[in-house]
């Protein structure tokens, strides 16, 4: 029970990664609010739906008043909502660069400049961003995606480094998964699959429980002594 009495957010909690970071931290005792665009649908009682859109900031302020409303502290906050627009830069429009950066960038600050102070000011908590290979190496096709994740390492360096300040003891780290099985790879060739699979030491791609439980250990007071750290959860893959 690594989260017994914690409260958790989690965005784009209603399904893959999310819904996998959702039901672990129920499993190990944390009430979750999986906020998400689409309906998230739990049967765990620990874990409530909350329609969010992330890339509206008066929207992030009124969740994050629900959530202080409703379960007064917020220890763990996880950035993971995230979306793709994919074209090679040359074909990029206005609207598919700035769709990306408003949700995988903007998203991530709006909800955490709100529950960094107020972790700060409660005692402390950790806050995880969910980022990707593609922000640690870029990709062909991805300018914003990789622009997007790039810039979530820096926020969240910047965040470990303010968020602590005062004995804020604010942890804040960033996830740097690999090709993950989930509904975001749809549109990825199978061929292509396949080749990332071949790129990692491991020889397949990831699974949500994976990434789910390298999440898990950074929420957790497992990881008290470590915040500003990036954690690569590939496989050992290289770009
Ligand atoms: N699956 C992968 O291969 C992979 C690899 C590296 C990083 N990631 C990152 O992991 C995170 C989770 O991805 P996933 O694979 O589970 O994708 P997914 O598409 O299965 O789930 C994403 C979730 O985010 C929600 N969402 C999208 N836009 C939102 C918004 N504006 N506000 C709130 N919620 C929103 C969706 O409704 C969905 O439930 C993303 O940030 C993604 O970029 C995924």
């Amino acid at each position: 029970m690594r989260l017994q009495n914690k409260t958790a957010i989690v965005t784009g909690g209603a399904r893959g990664i999310g819904q996998a970071m959702c039901e672990l931290f129920a499993s190990e005792g944390a009430r979750v609010l999986a906020a998400d665009m689409s309906d998230p649908s739990y049967e765990n009682p620990s874990v409530e739906g909350y329609r969010l859109d992330v890339s509206d900031p008066e929207a992030c302020k009124a969740c994050f008043e629900y959530a202080v409303g409703r379960y007064g502290k917020i220890d763990v906050l996880v950035n993971n909502a995230g979306i793709t627009r994919d074209a090679l830069t040359r074909k990029m429009t206005d609207e598919m660069w700035r769709k990306v950066l408003d949700v995988n960038l903007s998203g991530v600050f709006n909800l955490g400049r709100l529950v960094g102070p107020h972790m700060q000011e409660h005692g402390g908590g950790s806050i995880v961003c969910i980022s990707s290979v593609v922000g640690e190496f870029g990709n062909i096709g991805q300018a914003n995606y990789a622009a997007a994740k790039a810039g979530m390492i820096g926020l969240a360096k910047t965040w470990a480094k303010e968020f602590a300040m005062k004995g804020g003891n604010v942890r804040v780290n960033v996830i740097a998964p690999g090709y993950t099985m989930t509904d975001i790879l749809s549109t990825v060739p199978q061929e292509l699959l396949d080749k990332f699979a071949a790129m990692t030491m491991l020889g397949r791609l990831g699974r949500p429980e994976e990434i789910a439980k390298a999440a898990l250990f950074l929420a957790s007071d497992d990881a008290s002594y470590v915040t500003g750290h990036v954690l690569s959860v590939n496989g050992g893959m290289r770009l």
